[in-house]
C-alpha cells in the first residue's frame, strides 16, 4: 500500500499588513524586521473570518487538483493552534463547509509542525488499510492570538491555509516517510498562557492580554535549528537518499535564519530552500502546505521529484516528511 500526494491548494486573507503598517503600532522598524527574520508583509484575516473560512477554499482547491469529489474523503485532519473554538474541531467546520459527508474529522494540536504531525498521522490511517482518501490541512489565524502591543511576536506571524489530498494505492510511493518528535519539558519557551483550565478566562486575563502568544524568542531559535537540521537528517538517512537526490527542501517558514542555519548545518546551499516568508511571515501549521502549493502550482517542482519537509514549533514539537510529487 502506497500513499500518494494527489493533490494541494492554499489560501491567503486579501489583507496585507506590511512593515510600514507595523511601524505605525509598535516601536518597531522595516530594518529591523527584514534584518531579523527575512519577513516584508503578512496577511491578516478580516474581522469574522476563522481558521475553517480559510481551510475550506484550500481544500476544496487540493480536492480539484486531484480530481476528488468531497464524498469521496474518508478522513480529514487539520494541524491548527488557533482553531475556529475549543471544540467541535476546525476539521468537523471544515467537513460541514466542503461537504466531505463521509469523512471522520478532527484536529492536531501541535503549533507549526501541526501538519506534519498530520500528515504522519494520515500516513498510518491510510496504511491501515481502513481509509483510502485524506484531506491534511494546516490552517491558522493567529492574528486572534497576538498581542499587537508586543514587538517581539507581533511582526512575526500571519494568517493563512494549506491543504493537500493523499490517496492509498498501489502506484509509485508519494510519502517515503515521515518523523515526529517532542519535548514537553520546552513548553515555556513558547505557548499562549490564558484561556485554557489552567488560566481560565476573566476579564482580568483579557486586560492583561494573557490569552495572547508569548515567545522566548532567542531560546526557541537555537533549539529550532538544531531540532530541524536532526529531523532532515533523519529523513535523509532512513531513506538512504542524499542532499543531491532533492529537488527542494520545504521548511516552516518562521525566521530566514532559521532557514540559512539549518542550510548551513546540513552543508546545503540556502537557494534549495523554499521560501515565501517576505511574503506571508510566519502562518505556524499553515507555513509548509501552503509553500508546497506554491511550488506545486508554479512548476518549481514537478511530478517525481523529491520533496524534503521539516518542522520545528512550540511544545517543542518538530519533524520531518520526504516525498515524491
Ligand atoms: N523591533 C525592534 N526591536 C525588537 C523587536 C522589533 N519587532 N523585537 C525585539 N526587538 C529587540 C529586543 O527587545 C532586543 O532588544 P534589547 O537588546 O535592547 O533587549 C533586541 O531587539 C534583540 O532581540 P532578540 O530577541 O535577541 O532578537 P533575535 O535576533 O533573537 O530575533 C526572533 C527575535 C525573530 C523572534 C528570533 O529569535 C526567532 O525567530 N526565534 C524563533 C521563532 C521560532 O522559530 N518559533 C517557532 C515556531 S512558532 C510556533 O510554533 C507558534
Amino acid at each position: 500500500m502506497n500513499i500518494q500526494i494527489a493533490g494541494t491548494g492554499r489560501h491567503l486573507p486579501e489583507d496585507v499588513l506590511t512593515n510600514a503598517d507595523l511601524e505605525k503600532m509598535v516601536a518597531t522598524s522595516n530594518q529591523w524586521i527584514v534584518e531579523r527574520t527575512g519577513i516584508h508583509e503578512r496577511r491578516i484575516a478580516g474581522k469574522g473570518v476563522c481558521a475553517s473560512d480559510l481551510a475550506a477554499p484550500a481544500a476544496q482547491q487540493a480536492l480539484a487538483a486531484a480530481g476528488i469529489k468531497p464524498e469521496e474523503v474518508d478522513l480529514i485532519i487539520v494541524g491548527t493552534s488557533t482553531p475556529d473554538m475549543y471544540f467541535p474541531s476546525t476539521a468537523c467546520f471544515v467537513q460541514a463547509k466542503i461537504g466531505a459527508v463521509n469523512a471522520v474529522a478532527f484536529d492536531v494540536l501541535a503549533a507549526c509542525s501541526g501538519f506534519i504531525y498530520g500528515l504522519s498521522m494520515a500516513e498510518n490511517f491510510l496504511k491501515g488499510g481502513k481509509f483510502k482518501t485524506a484531506l491534511v490541512i494546516g490552517a491558522e489565524v493567529y492574528s486572534s492570538i497576538i498581542n499587537w502591543e508586543d514587538r517581539t511576536t507581533c511582526v512575526l506571524f500571519g494568517d493563512g491555509a494549506g491543504a493537500v489530498v493523499l490517496r492509498a494505492g498501489e502506484g509509485t510511493p508519494g510519502i517515503l516517510s515521515t518523523h515526529i518528535f517532542s519535548d514537553g519539558t520546552k513548553a515555556g519557551d513558547l505557548y499562549t498562557p490564558g484561556g485554557g483550565s489552567v488560566n481560565r478566562f476573566t476579564p482580568e486575563l483579557v486586560t492583561m492580554k494573557k490569552y495572547a502568544l508569548t515567545m522566548k524568542g532567542n531560546s526557541t531559535f537555537k533549539v529550532a535549528v538544531k531540532s530541524m537540521a536532526d529531523a532532515a537528517r533523519i529523513a535523509l538517512e532512513k531513506n538512504g537518499v542524499s542532499a543531491s537526490d532533492l529537488k527542494m527542501v520545504v521548511p516552516h517558514q518562521a525566521n530566514q535564519r532559521i532557514i540559512s542555519a539549518v542550510a548551513k548545518q546540513l552543508g546545503l546551499d540556502e537557494s534549495l530552500f523554499y521560501s515565501n516568508l517576505e511574503r506571508y511571515g510566519n502562518t505556524a501549521a499553515a507555513s509548509i502546505p501552503i509553500a508546497l502549493d506554491e511550488v506545486v502550482r508554479e512548476g518549481k517542482a514537478v511530478k517525481g521529484d523529491l520533496i524534503l519537509m521539516v518542522t520545528f514549533g512550540g511544545g517543542f514539537t518538530w519533524g520531518s516528511a520526504l516525498i515524491r510529487l
